[in-house]
């Protein structure tokens, strides 16, 4: 199989095969997570809570994702390999630039993720114009969980909603090449995915996404309180590789996320 890229994931979505993304942080499991099939490694920065034990995101440094995503990145041969630029590592479109230029020439990451909707718009038409892939994470954004007061659904209300179709359209037309989206309802999750032509990857976002992500913690199964829309698939004895077999192939037949794990 050869390597997974921007230009493979948008046939892809054009083909209805589904995108399997999981998360990773270290060769050992980059390496079990290349070879059962995923197709995008994120190394997110979720790596604060499950690598690192913060009860958030805010923590994480560049240091740490350039770290974390050198180690994936040396051994990922097919998957395509996507870090998180962390909290406040993205405050100007220079300052993502400088970054994501380090991601991408100490750490090897083929594409970078950040959070944000039309706030986002310049630095995405920056990164791109330097020949930066982006990915741009919508719905609900951990990093400004402070601000949220808490981790919830984002999207329920119609102007929220409206904005967030929006911002994707925005963020596409800037040069975004993938859409993140994390706990939105369902139905608007498929109007976003509709709207635009790059892939729209969900987490807590129902079917209709062209592809799935998940923490790799949660689908083993070890963190103590996994979110709703999480599954663990180390069941029926499996080996971690045949969970992550068992994950993927969830996602390509469409079996995962079932109904339990959807948000209205
Ligand atoms: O950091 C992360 O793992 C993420 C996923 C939850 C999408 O951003
Ligand atoms: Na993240």
């Amino acid at each position: 199989v050869k390597r997974r890229t921007v230009t493979t994931l948008r046939k892809m979505k054009q083909e209805q095969e589904k995108i399997v993304m999981l998360t990773a942080y270290d060769a050992s499991f980059g390496r079990v997570l290349d070879e059962q099939g995923v197709d995008v490694i994120l190394i997110g920065d979720s790596l604060g809570m499950v690598i690192q034990g913060h009860p958030t995101t805010i923590p994480v440094t560049v240091e740490d994702m350039i770290y974390h995503t050198r180690t994936v990145a040396a051994v990922a041969q097919t998957a395509l390999v996507l870090a998180d630029l962390p909290f406040m590592s993205y405050t100007s479109p220079e300052m993502a630039l400088r970054n994501s230029a380090r991601l991408m020439q100490e750490s090897h990451a083929h594409m970078v993720k950040l959070e944000g909707g039309a706030p986002q718009v310049a630095t995405v038409k920056q990164l791109t114009h330097h020949g930066v892939p982006v990915c741009a994470h919508l719905g609900l954004q951990p990093q400004s969980v402070h601000k949220l007061g808490g981790y919830r659904v984002q999207g329920r209300e119609a102007a929220v909603a409206q904005q967030m179709q929006a911002d994707a359209l925005a963020l596409q037309e800037a040069g975004a090449d993938m859409i993140l989206l994390e706990c939105v309802p369902e139905t608007l999750a498929a109007a976003i995915t509709q709207a635009v032509e790059v892939p729209v990857i969900g987490i807590g976002a129902g079917r209709a996404c062209d592809g799935q992500v998940l923490v790799l913690h949660d689908m083993l199964g070890i963190t103590p309180r996994a979110p709703r829309f999480s599954q663990s698939f180390m069941q029926e004895g499996r080996t971690i590789p045949q969970a992550i077999r068992a994950y993927v192939e969830a996602v390509k037949g469409g079996s995962f996320p079932a109904d339990a794990q959807c948000l209205v």
